[in-house]
């Protein structure tokens, strides 16, 4: 069975208590936690930057990891990085040069990564390949939590495995929409192997229902 990690978006946690939040989280269960930065230009929502980042780093050990809906995206990533980000992923359509942001996130000691909305197509990933850590296919169309799961995101997930075992790399594959407990197993299924939840876990009272609830579908 592959290593699988859940990594809670807190974009649906309690903004006032957020260090309490990821404390509590990762203590039912949580392997990273999901932090999804949002400008208002890249996608229409306005979320965090590198102050809260700062700011919940003391709270957690596990890895932090970085979803930029921003647009540009280079300038930022080093604040990121500063403020105790471990793993970065931008979408390529957000960058002028994709080669360069991923170099750049990589530079300042992260984990670097694309992030594929539903309608853009993989070959960004053609001539970067070595150059990235994750691969994160979105299962909505971004800049909310606790939309629909998109079916069609299987295709494309089960399209990225195929792409990272050729690479003979390791590399992550991580989904991020609409993961609930009755649909986790089947984008498992098609290779994932790292799910972003955010409704799901912090819209319940009892994160660890949840979050074992999901290990044992995966265990299937
Ligand atoms: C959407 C974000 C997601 C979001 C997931 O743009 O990238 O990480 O928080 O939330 P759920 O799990 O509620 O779909
Ligand atoms: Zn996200």
């Amino acid at each position: 069975m592959p290593t699988y990690r859940i990594a809670p978006s807190i974009l649906s946690a309690d903004f006032a208590r957020l260090g309490e939040e990821v404390r509590n989280v990762v203590r039912d269960g949580a392997d990273m936690i999901h932090f999804d930065v949002m400008d208002n230009h890249y996608v229409p929502n306005l979320t965090i930057g590198p102050l809260v980042l700062e700011a919940i780093r003391p709270h957690v050990q596990v890895p932090i990891d970085v979803h930029l809906m921003v647009r540009p995206v280079d300038r930022i990533i080093p604040d990121f990085a500063k403020a105790g980000a471990n793993i970065i992923t931008f979408h390529p359509e957000a960058s002028d040069h994709v080669d360069r942001s991923l170099q750049l996130i990589r530079d300042h000691g992260c984990k670097a990564g694309l992030v594929f909305n539903p309608a853009t197509p993989l070959h960004y990933l053609d001539y970067v390949m070595d150059k990235i850590d994750i691969i994160l296919i979105m299962s909505v169309n971004p800049g909310f939590g606790g939309q629909s799961f998109i079916p069609e995101a299987l295709k494309k997930i089960a399209e990225a495995r195929q792409r990272i075992d050729a690479s003979g790399r390791e590399i992550m594959l991580e989904v991020d929409g609409g993961i609930k407990i009755d649909n986790i197993a089947a984008a498992a299924k098609a290779g994932a192997d790292t799910f972003v939840a955010g409704s799901a876990i912090f819209g319940k009272p009892d994160y660890k229902a949840v979050i074992d609830a999901m290990r044992t579908q995966l265990a299937s």
